[in-house]
């Protein structure tokens, strides 16, 4: 092992006492100290769920990115297990970035990610950042990087494609015994663009084809792309940066999308069927999948994005939190997603009401408050005249001051979420809007809490939307009200331990 290495492990296995159990979530993933950006490497190996991260363990900032890593057997409670790599050679001595892991036929595990080193411009003083996709072979504990690395480098790029911009590879395992790999670069015209690898062992790749190009249709670079089947369809994830209002639906930045099609026997491209983003909120980017052994597609994603990272908890030693593992099927022409079902089994109290009429009053209901908790609401108009809007409140201090909404509002048919007065000290997005189906003012919201964050899954998974708030814990207040007229309200609240 590396003395880099050595030294990381060491860091964190000591910096990370500091930090009380109380100061992070309950069963979403943070760093085990420092920074975490993007879920690398999600994989079922040797009977466990195996998660890694892009790591900074030597600050709360993004730095030279190391890959973290926790293992679990239910996806919600995760054990911190040792640094897995870091800066240590001369092609990723800038940056060990995001990639992915699968199991060889030998019973090792393969990670495959990008190194980030630097080139020197021929004719030039300029040294220009350069990526290339590299491997390591271990037994889910320590992993050595290979040999022969990098793997694919720019010679093996097809022409007007970007050395600079050439990361995130997804390996997939095919049924022949062979493997592909996923990787996205930048096209000339600036857009992403997403190349495909083959390989007969995993270790010697070789140039394919063109999957799909951006075109600047979605935002222009597509970072950490994934390729997986759904329910017979083939699905491309990506996540693009610098998206303009009207590209795709209200999304503006950053944003993770799903595009849907099958791929073309013939020519290797993807026959493009429909696109949609996999999130409406605040803070979602870099989603990646992992099949379970028992067939399901799970997905999880850096509950954060880059425009949003300075919303933070004051003094936190850590930074950067997973999303929930949410399972992904196709239902209607759309990608759905629901928590994992291993969540029912951490549920406890239960409160269980129907039939409440609401009206323009806050009303707190009895035994539904709390931080972490897995709440599913079913609003429905209480009477003809209908009503203008309803509001959800959570995360309420006992001033009322501070809170975190969600605000519906059925004549435009729209869900914001919204932490405004969360108690952020930052002007940045603090309020997103999700379009949903127009199903005369009723609407199923299932809210899952925890501590610092909110996912919101909508009619039964076909819309979410994620945040992160930092609002004081003592703040557990829950209280719904409306805005001109009735609601009739049923609620389902548990606990989750
Ligand atoms: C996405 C990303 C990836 C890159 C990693 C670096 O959030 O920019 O493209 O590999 O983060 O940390």
């Amino acid at each position: 092992m590396s003395k880099k290495l050595t030294e990381a492990r060491e860091y964190e296995a000591n910096e990370s006492k500091r930090i009380s159990p109380k100061q992070r979530p309950v069963f979403h993933v943070t760093p085990y100290i420092g920074w975490l950006n993007d879920p690398n490497g999600f994989s079922y190996y040797k009977g466990q769920f195996h998660l890694f991260y892009q790591y900074h363990p030597y600050s709360i900032e993004w730095g030279p990115m190391h890959w973290g890593h926790v293992v679990s057997d239910d996806l919600l409670h995760w054990k911190y297990l040792p640094c897995a790599m870091t800066v240590d050679a001369e092609y990723d001595k800038n940056g060990v970035f995001s990639g992915s892991a699968t199991e060889l036929p030998d019973g090792r595990q393969l990670l495959m990610y990008t190194g980030v080193s630097e080139i020197q411009e021929p004719g030039s003083e300029l040294k220009k950042n350069c990526q290339t996709q590299c491997l390591a072979i271990g037994d889910g504990l320590n992993y050595q990087k290979w040999k022969n690395n990098p793997v694919i480098d720019p010679s093996m790029m097809p022409e007007g494609t970007s050395k600079e911009d050439f990361r995130d590879p997804k390996i997939v395992p095919q049924e022949d015994g062979t493997y592909r790999c996923y990787v996205s670069t930048k096209a000339s015209d600036g857009g992403g663009e997403i190349l495909v690898y083959r390989s007969e062992d995993g270790f010697h790749w070789e140039y394919s084809n063109i999957l799909t190009k951006n075109g600047n249709r979605v935002g222009k670079m597509w970072e950490c792309p994934d390729f997986f089947t759904l329910d017979g369809k083939q699905v491309l994830f990506v996540s693009p940066m610098e998206i303009r209002m009207g590209q795709i639906e209200n999304r503006i930045g950053y944003c993770s999308i799903a595009i849907v099609g099958t791929v073309n026997p013939e020519t290797g491209k993807l026959d493009e069927e429909w696109m949609q983003p996999m999130d409406y909120g605040i803070d979602f980017y870099a989603h990646q999948t992992m099949t379970a052994p028992d067939g399901r597609q799970i997905m999880v994603a850096w509950m954060q994005n880059w425009e949003t990272t300075s919303e933070r908890g004051e003094n936190f030693p850590w930074m950067g939190q997973m999303t929930v593992p949410r399972e992904l099927w196709i239902e209607d022409g759309r990608i759905h997603q629901r928590p994992v079902r291993e969540l029912d089994a951490c549920r406890t109290n239960p409160v269980k009401l129907d039939k409440q009429i609401i009206g323009s009053e806050e009303i707190h209901f009895d035994g539904v408050e709390g931080r972490v908790l897995d709440l599913t609401l079913r609003i429905r108009p209480a009477d003809e005249a209908g009503y203008h809007a309803f509001r959800l409140r959570f995360a309420e201090d006992e001033s009322r001051k501070n809170y975190c909404e969600i605000k519906f509002r059925p004549d435009k048919c729209e869900l914001s979420m919204n932490r405004l007065h969360s108690g952020s000290c930052r002007a940045l997005v603090h309020k997103c809007t999700a379009p949903v189906r127009d199903q005369n003012g009723e609407l199923t919201l299932r809210l899952i809490l925890d501590r610092f964050s909110a996912e919101v899954f909508l009619n039964g998974g076909e819309q979410t939307m994620s945040m992160v708030y930092y609002t004081d814990i003592a703040a557990t207040g829950i209280g719904a009200r409306t805005e001109h007229g009735n609601v009739e309200l049923s609620i389902e609240k548990y606990d989750i331990v």
